[in-house]
């Protein structure tokens, strides 16, 4: 088994961070998404993966590398422009070969892990052939879980006997409410259907319309429904709200030093080099390395990245990325803040305030 990661995307939906740095890198947790999605893969036995990559290509590269630390090897393979998820697997077909593999979406967290949803597929195909029936092994494997905006994704409608019989992308009138999950499964039969479709009305090649194929054509396709939560991070609500839920599951462990006058209470880390000095950080939250915290308050569901100063501020359900400087604020709730930054209060306190801002930058003033 195979794993091919999808990472082209521009992430459009989470600028200005992403003028500079590929939605897959946004930390959960002060983790890289596409890294847990690595994670995943090697934990579910898969070594041999592909990384397909558009124009944030290098950063992907320079974050990842060949893969051995985390115990696989990643190919990279380029997409020229975003065509579609199909697309991806017509572009992967000579890493690909004849073997069978998993299809992640690089911005998609899930709660469940890959081992079991790979097995239950293999276990389908070890079956003796007698107890298949007509329509032999299952040829893909799809996770699907009920969704309240069934339009916005691709539906699947299923059969009595539990096969996939009918799937549609983003369907005015949805044949039911289980919407496709960014995880996939395929034998070598996708590359027939790959090559067979046209591009949906976006553009694109839609893998939908290309499992859809494989049904019509006589072939199975099972499925799965989601245990737990899953969360596309292309957006910043949907981003904290991860980081949210993967800060509950972290394990206290303070690296860094802590002075006398400062509290560091509940699940928290405070990583390697990091200093904590007349401050409180109350759990769950992540404090990066080598990041300074002084005079501060940091509420929970917070994950500040490595290199930060922060000082006589108050933050909580917040991001902040590497390198930033806040100084002298008023409390930041809510908050997605990019790489260097730095966040000040005039010393006049004065009413006005003066910002330099990137392009598409979104601000709320307090
Ligand atoms: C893509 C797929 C869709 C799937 C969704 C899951 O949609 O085309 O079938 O339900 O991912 O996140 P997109 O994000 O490209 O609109």
């Amino acid at each position: 088994m195979k794993g091919l990661i999808l990472s082209g995307g521009e992430g459009t939906r989470l600028r200005p961070l992403t003028h500079t740095r590929a939605k897959q890198l946004v930390p959960i947790a002060n983790k890289p998404v596409l890294f847990y999605g690595i994670e995943d893969m090697a934990a579910a036995g898969i070594t041999d993966i592909a990384i397909v990559v558009g124009d944030t290509h290098q950063e992907i590269r320079d974050a990842v590398g060949d893969g051995s630390r985390f115990g696989v090897s990643v190919t990279y393979i380029r997409q020229r422009a975003p065509l579609g998820l199909a697309h991806c697997v017509l572009i992967a077909r000579d890493f690909l070969g004849d073997d069978c593999f998993v299809m992640y979406l690089g911005d998609n967290m899930l709660e469940q892990g890959l081992a079991e949803f790979v097995e239950s597929f293999e276990k389908s195909r070890e079956q003796t052939p007698s107890l298949m029936g007509d329509a032999g092994p299952s040829r893909a494997q799809i996770l699907l879980t009920p969704v309240d905006n069934p339009s916005s994704f691709g539906v699947a409608e299923i059969g009595p006997d539990g096969d996939v019989v009918n799937l549609v992308e983003k369907p005015t009138d949805p044949p039911s409410n289980l919407a496709l999950v960014g995880v996939y499964i395929f034998d070598s039969c996708i590359h027939d259907a790959v090559a067979a479709i046209e591009p949906s009305a976006r553009g694109e090649l839609e893998i939908t319309d290309a499992i859809d194929w494989l049904i019509q054509n006589g072939s199975r396709v099972r499925h799965q429904l989601l245990e737990g939560w899953w969360i596309d991070t292309g957006k910043k609500d949907p981003l904290l709200e991860c980081n949210r839920l993967v800060l509950d599951t972290v394990a206290r462990r303070v690296d860094g030093a802590v002075d006398d006058a400062s509290k560091v209470e509940g699940r928290v880390v405070v990583s390697e080099g990091a200093k904590i000095v007349k401050s409180t950080i109350r759990g769950p939250a992540v404090i990066g390395a080598n990041t300074r915290i002084e005079n501060t308050f940091i509420g929970p569901y917070t994950s500040i990245g490595d290199e930060c100063v922060i000082t006589d501020a108050e933050l909580d359900h917040s991001v902040v990325l590497e390198g930033c400087c806040i100084d002298g604020t008023n409390r930041i709730t809510d908050s997605l803040i990019g790489q260097h930054v730095q966040v000040t209060r005039s010393p006049e306190r004065r009413q006005a305030s003066r910002l330099m801002l990137g392009d598409h930058s979104n601000l709320e003033l307090g």
